[in-house]
């Protein structure tokens, strides 16, 4: 004959077979394995078994709890994934996916990448500078007194307490000489800013990058080879690049850089690309000021600088027609750099 707690688990298998849903599961757990369930229960009523009988009917009882909780375990999960796939059936699978978009370097970041690795090659390190400053790094080091014209055609924005937006990345020569001593060979990549009328070729943010290279004998032959070999680089080998002489207050001569080749769009034209030039020794001079040596003296040290347009360069690079398209954070026309 069946022992009284068998016939209880079979019953209690049973009812939790059963159960239709969650709430009818709790009741058959709580009725069975509750403080006062019928399986509890038992616990209690073995104290008054006799001796022998205890063990017995111990294992039984241990087994029977055991039974009944896996059985409870079991039909909760069931309940569990039944309501899983039921959510996943109202998926439907024929609507088109949420794509990850993946994303790209903007042009521009693009063409500093490429310039800064060009110039690696060449042993220029990366300098850097900030884009508010003071009058002095960025024009009277710069041999650029505040009478001189060239102070009225890079007309900027200033703040309050008389600092302004840079106008151009030339500031960061003084900075890298003002800390190091000779010899130098940096470029500084960076934002340069005017108070422009806005156009297709004219923004008020744009972007430099600034070479300075200051050694014992340099002269415009070495600048003329470093700048042609960079355009050559960039543009294809059969790249033409001419120097034409102009006037810069920090350089002497100075020169400024044009490009042409056949493998751009409009490869016939001459395209203005860079300022450049051979380091004036009033700029060392006021350098030594600020140093308080005489690190960069001018007879014994010479070199060159550039200011390259990154704007203009990609423009060409990429056949870009419009400056503002830089900034607009337009999709379209992001897209066809990615
Ligand atoms: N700073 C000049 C500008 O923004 C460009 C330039 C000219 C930079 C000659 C130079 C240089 O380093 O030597 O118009």
């Amino acid at each position: 004959m069946a022992h009284p707690l068998e016939q209880l688990r079979d019953d209690a298998l049973r009812e939790i077979e059963s159960a239709g849903d969650v709430q009818s599961l709790e009741a058959a757990r709580v009725k069975y394995l509750g403080r006062s369930g019928s399986v509890s229960a038992w616990g209690e009523q073995m104290k008054t078994l006799a001796t022998e009988e205890k063990p017995v009917v111990g294992k039984l009882l241990n087994e029977v709890r055991n039974a009944v909780s896996a059985a409870l375990d079991l039909r909760a999960q069931q309940f569990r994934s039944q309501k899983e796939s039921a959510s996943l059936g109202q998926i439907d699978i024929s609507l088109p996916g949420t794509p990850h978009e993946i994303g790209a370097l903007h042009p521009l970041t693009q063409m500093w990448e490429r310039s800064i690795e060009i110039f690696r090659r060449m042993g220029f390190a990366l300098a850097d500078g900030p884009d508010i400053e003071d009058e002095w790094h960025c024009f009277d080091a710069l041999n650029t007194p505040p009478e001189h014209p060239a102070r009225t055609e890079q007309d900027t924005f200033y703040l309050p307490d008389g600092r302004l937006l840079r106008t151009h990345t030339s500031t960061v020569q003084i900075r890298t000489m003002e800390s190091t001593p000779p010899p130098i060979r940096v470029i500084s990549p960076g934002a340069a800013y005017r108070n422009e009328e806005i156009d297709a070729t004219h923004a008020a943010q744009f972007h430099q990058i600034e070479g300075l290279y200051v050694d014992e004998n340099v002269s415009v032959a070495d600048l003329k080879g470093a700048l042609e070999f960079f355009m050559r680089e960039l543009f294809g080998a059969g790249t033409e690049v001419e120097f034409r002489p102009h006037f810069f207050p920090f350089t002497e001569p100075s020169l400024e850089v044009y490009v042409r080749s056949k493998a751009l769009k409009g490869g016939e034209q001459w395209i203005e690309v860079a300022g450049s030039g051979v380091v004036h020794p009033a700029v060392f001079e006021q350098v030594n000021k600020a140093r308080g040596d005489k690190a960069y003296d001018p007879e014994k040290w010479s070199g060159y600088a550039f200011g390259l347009g990154m704007d203009r360069l990609a423009m060409i690079l990429f056949d870009i027609p419009d400056l503002r398209l830089f900034a607009q954070n337009d999709l379209r026309f992001l897209r066809q750099f990615a």
